[in-house]
């Protein structure tokens, strides 16, 4: 794409507003936030996404790498973010000394992004799942990163976790029969050990859209889109309406079978497409996405943890036209590449 072009899209970018979603701001809400996947080579600049992202009034963030020039484009904002690192850097900084996991703290992160605009580190993303080969390494590099938090006094401030795919439990019907999957336990038990002791979220990306695609015989569409009038699934004295609900709680319940209770879970990734898949459509893709933001607003927690709103991130900005796999996968984004998208969603 040519640089005319770039420009052009960033003054269309910071003059439309025409997006439906509000991201709430008020307090009593459940933080929610967006996913800023790059997968793509028609992106505006992350500056001009940084405008669009700041007139939508969205407050958190989520980016899956340490890209500097995106990193400081947030610098000064009051946006919080999410910052992965990706996974193939895992074995270095599983490996690095102590000076060392330190000063590459510095260098790439804080040196571009105030430490207090960082919520949270997402060490590797879906490693059990994507990256096994990795997978000794993300609670090493997690203890690693919280020593260099804790020399710079960052560890209240700044928690670490891993997002994890749904296939890191089994048994998930119902909740509460969910258990950690017996290949990955080995990995999940330090891991969920670390996140109780340092009082760190369990992240985790879920996505009722391939549930109902996949068992379609099994899960209706209204359940899968918080459309069902009933409650669907019986679980003991709970029972659930929707299948993001299900979800959530198969891993509380999953680690609470390995013996730790009280973890908060925090939805790093979720969403629907708006084509070339299975109902994927804007519509279908506003009535999801538009539920998981008003029950944010509405502090809505789980039938396991009614009292508890979910903090969520809306996966993703924009279509990322590179990214692999089925062709829908690459059709999440909710702002077209102009920062416009139909996506009415109502929230009375
Ligand atoms: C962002 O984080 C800072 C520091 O933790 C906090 O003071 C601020 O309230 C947060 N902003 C939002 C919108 O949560
Ligand atoms: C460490 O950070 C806390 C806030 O999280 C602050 O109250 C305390 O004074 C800091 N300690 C030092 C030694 O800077
Ligand atoms: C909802 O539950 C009622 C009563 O149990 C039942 O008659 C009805 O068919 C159910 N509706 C759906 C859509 O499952
Ligand atoms: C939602 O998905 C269903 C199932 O594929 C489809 O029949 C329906 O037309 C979609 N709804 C809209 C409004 O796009």
């Amino acid at each position: 794409m040519s640089t005319i072009n770039i420009q052009h899209l960033s003054l269309s970018l910071i003059s439309i507003h025409l997006l439906l979603i509000i991201f709430p701001s008020s307090t009593g809400a459940a933080p929610i936030g967006i996913c800023y996947g790059r997968v793509a080579n028609n992106l505006p600049r992350p500056s001009s996404v940084v405008n669009l992202i700041k007139s939508n009034g969205i407050k958190y963030v989520r980016l899956f790498d340490i890209d500097p020039t995106t990193l400081k484009s947030f610098s000064g904002t009051g946006i919080n973010l999410t910052i992965g690192v990706p996974n193939e850097l895992l074995p270095f900084l599983a490996n690095a000394k102590e000076a060392t996991t330190l000063s590459w703290l510095q260098s790439n992160v804080f040196a571009h992004i105030p430490a207090n605009q960082v919520r949270y580190i997402a060490v590797g993303n879906e490693v059990f799942l994507k990256d096994p080969f990795y997978t000794p390494h993300v609670i090493t590099a997690i203890l690693n990163l919280y020593q260099a938090l804790k020399t710079l006094n960052l560890t209240n401030s700044i928690k670490l976790s891993s997002p994890q795919a749904a296939s890191v439990v089994t048994n998930s019907y119902p909740p509460s029969a969910a258990t950690f999957d017996p290949y990955i336990e080995s990995a999940i038990i330090p891991l969920v050990q670390y996140l109780y002791d340092s009082r760190s979220p369990f992240m985790v990306n879920v996505y009722p859209y391939f549930s109902y695609i996949n068992n379609k015989n099994h899960v209706s569409l209204d359940y899968a889109l918080f459309k069902s009038k009933n409650n669907t699934v019986r679980d003991g004295a709970l029972s659930y309406s929707n299948l993001f609900d299900a979800s959530v709680d198969a891993f509380v319940s999953a680690m609470e079978k390995v013996g730790f209770e009280g973890v908060p879970v925090v939805v790093t990734e979720t969403g629907w497409p708006t084509k070339a898949g299975e109902a994927a459509s804007d519509e279908n893709a506003s009535v999801y996405n538009g539920n998981v933001v008003r029950r944010a607003a509405d502090d809505v927690g789980t039938p396991r943890r009614p009292e508890t709103g979910m903090e969520a991130y809306l996966f993703d900005l924009f279509d990322e036209n590179k990214k692999g796999g089925e062709e829908y996968e690459k059709h999440f984004g909710i702002f077209g590449l102009d920062g416009v998208k139909a996506y009415d969603i109502d929230f009375n």
